[in-house]
């Protein structure tokens, strides 16, 4: 009969007969799908495995710390590409969404393939792409509204024979049923999901140093607070993002002209179709009250109630 614990069994034995003992490569983000990944493939394979972690520097706040700590431990050989400032020189002046996902998507090529040649040859290239992914870039159209640069990016610049997508078949809820067969961390199986282009795709318009600091700090602040209202896992993806809108406000005698600040929060099966969560007023306005305190530079919060479609769950 069919349980995870015998998917796992099966997924590992497949993927050793496959692979024997060539040499595996895989483009870590330290996501759930990656991180489910790379613990069946290290319990596949070991050392055969490399995992590149390219840290953009799109991060939420600690993450790449976070990343690189869990998977130390791990029976893989992993690899962390500190690149943040070299995302940032080939971003400045940009301000439009998908020239900012295009520029992303390739440097991160770029950077991956700079890592990936100091390996030499590899035989397998892993990809971490799960059932909806393979559903939303077959789907024509739809698939262009936003680029993703997580499907089908990857190949042509590694010398490798074959790509491998032990995860093809599973939905989001079955990758982390089996990250937590294979021991993942529950910080990773229980990871909300995270665009590749990270934070760079929250922030509207420019990005900047002090703009990043902002969205990371307020961003943590709102996590906090829903993490302390034990609400989660129930929402399936909540966040900040940075407008660019600014307007004015008041603080003590004083007189300001700071960013608005947008909170999403969606729930939804699929992430083809959401609906915004009707978070409690009193969280709401917890998140609000010490953003709007703690942090510089934002002196209103708003929150984002549309469901999608007509918008979508990011902003950009
Ligand atoms: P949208 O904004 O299109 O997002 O409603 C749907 C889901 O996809 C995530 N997303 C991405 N995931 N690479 C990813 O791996 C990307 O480039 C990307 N863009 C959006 C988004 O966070 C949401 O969960």
């Amino acid at each position: 009969d069919w349980t995870m614990e015998n998917y796992a069994e099966k997924a590992i034995k497949d993927i050793r007969e496959k692979v024997g003992d060539g040499k595996v490569l895989l483009a870590l983000s330290g996501g759930v799908d990656s991180s489910v990944l790379a613990a069946l493939l290290s319990k596949a394979v070991g050392r055969q495995l490399t995992c590149i972690f390219v840290d953009h520097g799109f991060m939420r706040k600690n993450e790449g710390d976070e990343v690189e700590a869990a998977f130390k431990d791990w029976d893989i050989n992993f690899v962390r590409v500190n690149a943040k400032e070299q995302f940032m020189s080939k971003l400045r002046g940009v301000s439009d969404p998908e020239t900012k996902r295009k520029t992303i998507g390739e440097e991160f090529i770029r950077v991956f393939e700079a890592e990936a040649k100091k390996i030499g040859h590899v035989d397998f290239l892993a990809q971490g792409t799960i059932y909806p992914d393979v559903i939303e870039s077959g789907a024509g159209d739809a698939a262009v509204i936003k680029s993703h640069h997580n499907v089908g990016g990857l190949p042509d610049y590694v010398d490798f024979k074959e790509i491998i997508e032990p995860l093809r078949m599973l939905f989001k809820d079955e990758t982390r049923k089996l990250g937590q067969e294979l021991g993942l961390s529950e910080t990773l199986v229980w990871r909300q999901p995270f665009p590749g282009p990270g934070l760079a795709i929250r922030i509207i318009g420019e990005i900047t140093d002090d703009k990043l600091e902002i969205l990371q700090d307020a961003d943590w602040i709102f996590r906090e607070e829903i993490a302390k209202a034990g609400l989660d896992r129930s929402i399936n993806q909540y966040f900040a993002v940075l407008t660019n809108n600014r307007s004015v406000g008041v603080m003590g005698d004083f007189r300001t002209y700071d960013y608005t600040l947008a909170l999403r929060a969606v729930e939804t099966t699929d992430f083809m179709t959401a609906e915004f969560s009707r978070i409690p007023y009193e969280v709401l306005e917890a998140a609000s009250r010490r953003i709007v305190n703690e942090v510089k530079n934002i002196n209103r919060v708003c929150y984002d109630i549309t469901t999608k479609p007509p918008a979508t769950i990011e902003w950009e």
